[in-house]
């Protein structure tokens, strides 16, 4: 079949031109830890989590966002790659609250699950976010910015399947935020209460607030149900 051959790990897989690493990777079964991306959404290639070694490059690329060639040959867990991912981490986690003992969110965490997965316990950088309040006054959803790693699933969630643009990046450098228009409330802003950006957080950036106290995530039954504001 016409394509593109690679090698992932001592792994040969072909794959239609075009396809990501990430998707080469999945097609093997071999996990490449990710906190931007969704396969729902646009590529972002924000966070770096992903990166990889690749035999002859001196950059490790994000997996999510390169292309595979062929002939490439992938090391998805190399130490050049663990070490980068554990810095990577570390960044994240110097402004980060470590809370993770009361979080709502806390065992379904993707940033908790990736620092266990690394072994990254406390973080070498010092942080300089500010302590930014809570946002709490939308009657569906609670945005804690400070637990935001500016990933951007939700900016792109809020516009690629809802549709609206109430979430977006502002301010630059260390106080880039994610924040709705005129840096208002999301209780002030245009959000249907479709939830989707809660969906896609990785962290507890953006929580429901209907589950908020009631429990631990893994005491939760998921139940299907129809959203009553976009049938969805
Ligand atoms: Fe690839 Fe974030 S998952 S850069």
């Amino acid at each position: 079949m016409p394509g593109v051959s690679l090698t992932i790990n001592d792994k040969k897989v072909r794959v239609p031109a075009g396809t990501t690493i990430l998707e080469a990777a999945r097609e093997l079964n071999i996990t490449i830890p990710t906190l931007c991306h969704d396969k729902r959404l646009s590529p972002f290639g924000a966070c770096r989590l992903c990166v990889v070694e690749v035999r002859g490059r001196k950059n490790l690329p994000a997996a999510c966002v390169t292309p595979v060639e062929e002939g490439m040959t992938v090391l998805t867990e190399s130490p050049a790659v663990v070490e980068a991912r554990r810095t990577i981490i570390e960044l994240l986690l110097a402004n980060h609250p470590l809370d993770c003992l009361t979080c709502e969110k806390s065992g379904n965490c993707r940033l908790q699950d990736y620092a266990y997965r690394y072994g990254v316990k406390r973080t070498p950088f010092e942080g300089t976010r500010d302590q930014l309040p809570l946002d709490d006054n939308n009657p569906f959803i609670i945005r804690d910015p400070n637990k935001c790693i500016l990933c951007g699933k939700c900016v792109r969630a809020c516009q690629e399947i809802r549709g609206q643009a109430v979430l977006g990046f502002a301010f630059r450098g260390p106080a880039t935020r994610v924040v709705p228009p005129l840096d208002v409330s999301l209780g002030e802003s245009d959000c249907v209460f479709c939830q989707n950006c809660v969906a896609v957080c990785p962290t507890g950036a953006l929580r429901d607030k209907y589950l908020a106290g009631k429990g631990r995530w893994w005491e939760f039954q998921p139940e299907a149900v129809t959203c009553p504001f976009c049938a969805n």
